[in-house]
């Protein structure tokens, strides 16, 4: 079959690499989808068990940092569009193993970036729109200047939000790498001319999400009733977003968004550490029939992260009024949504947390 655009999504055995490729095989019969992935210990194609077998689909296991490779399958595939989610994406990882971050996400996205550069310049400037997702823990921490929040204890918690023309200050390797990504897309934009848009989003959170980050890693814990090491005061705010609206995010901005350009992604939905966790012990316990606060006693608070982020805010208003995107469900709808599917997804789970990610959580948190 002749198909309308051949689109390589790079990262998409992971956690929101799955959604987006799912969405697009899915969505566009008439496009060729092609998964990149290196199947890291985040990439999983259990994820993607649903559509491995659609016609427009194909799998392609390799490092993002192999430019020949990648080169060789853009120009075979004739690859008119990419959208690039490969990194190695997890704070407390970089901050023991900071190269890996450097080489995967600065690296191995100038490599894809040559390559789709070399790929546009052969077919006289057509296609490759390049389109990069990142974080908003570019731009740093925000301060609580409202400790307190709204009239129901809810965010937002200070009078900042993080704009697209907020300054970049990444505290973390993480942050720092995906900082530099940001940079070397816009750079190639700027100098090149290519085709190429930058997302920042807030945190993500539904299935497929490797346990290790806080909501899947504590709801799992809740579960097995493990402790739940609270990072400090458990004070710091993050603004949660249902991944499936950043999947529609990326579809909408990927068609319709503007080459040049940057989105901040996110839903105003901020939380305080603590309120989320509690939110999580009571949302198990009522759909495992536990009583209620059964649970609360496995809230642990533990050393802090080394430079942890005070808050993060995101401010979408450029997304909704160019694009209209906004999100479909409620922080309630969507963390109910999550918790049932980590429940009924055992075998995923109990799965993905063998192996060598047991040695790992051992190594971060001890035998807890
Ligand atoms: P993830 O860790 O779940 O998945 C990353 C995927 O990239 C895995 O499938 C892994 O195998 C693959 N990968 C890693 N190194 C690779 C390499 N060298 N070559 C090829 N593939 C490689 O990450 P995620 O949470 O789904 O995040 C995806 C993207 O979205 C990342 O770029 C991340 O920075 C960004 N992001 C994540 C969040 C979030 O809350 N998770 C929020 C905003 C932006
Ligand atoms: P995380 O899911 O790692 O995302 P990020 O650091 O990229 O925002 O962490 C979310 C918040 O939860 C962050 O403030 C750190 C905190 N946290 C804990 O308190 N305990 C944990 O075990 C983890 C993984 C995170």
């Amino acid at each position: 079959m002749e198909y309308k655009r051949s689109i390589l999504i790079t990262g998409g055995a992971g956690f929101i690499g799955s959604h987006v490729v799912r969405r697009f095989v899915k969505a566009y019969p008439e496009y060729r989808i092609i998964n990149l992935d290196k199947l890291t210990y985040a990439g999983n194609l259990d994820n993607l068990r649903d559509i491995e077998k659609a016609p427009n689909y194909r799998f392609f296991k390799a490092d993002i940092c192999d430019f020949e490779t990648v080169y060789d399958l853009m120009r075979q595939e004739r690859v008119d569009g990419v959208i690039h989610l490969a990194a190695e994406s997890h704070v407390d990882r970089s901050i023991k193993d900071p190269f890996t971050f450097a080489r995967t996400n600065v690296l191995g996205t100038l490599s894809l970036l040559q390559a789709a550069r070399l790929c546009w310049e052969e077919r006289k400037y057509e296609g490759c729109f390049f389109y990069h997702i990142s974080t908003d823990e570019v731009y740093g921490a925000l301060e609580m200047t409202r400790p307190e929040g709204d009239k129901d204890g809810r965010g937002p918690y200070g009078d900042l939000l993080f704009r697209e023309d907020t300054a970049y200050h990444p505290h973390s390797p993480y942050s720092a790498s995906k900082a530099s990504s940001d940079h070397f897309v816009r750079a190639f934009h700027d100098t090149y001319g290519m085709p190429t848009v930058v997302t920042n989003c807030s945190n993500n959170y539904g299935p497929y999400q490797f346990p290790e980050k806080l909501i899947p890693l504590f709801i799992n814990n809740i579960r097995n009733r493990k402790p739940l090491p609270v990072y400090g005061k458990g004070e710091n705010v993050r603004d949660w977003l249902y991944v499936e609206d950043h999947a529609a995010a990326i579809d909408l901005i990927f068609h319709q968004g503007a080459a040049g350009e940057t989105y901040n992604i996110g839903g105003f939905n901020e939380w305080k550490n603590i309120d989320l966790i509690r939110l999580m012990i009571a949302t198990v316990d009522r759909l495992l029939g536990r009583p209620e606060g059964a649970d609360l006693d496995l809230i642990t608070f533990v050393t802090d992260r080394a430079g942890h982020d005070l808050r993060y805010a995101i401010d979408p208003s450029k997304l909704r009024d160019t694009l209209g995107w906004k999100p479909s469900v409620t922080f309630e709808q969507g963390l109910e949504r999550t918790v049932r599917w980590y429940l009924d997804n055992k075998a995923w789970l109990d799965a993905v947390t063998s192996g060598a990610y047991a040695g790992y959580y051992e190594e971060m948190y001890g035998n807890r």
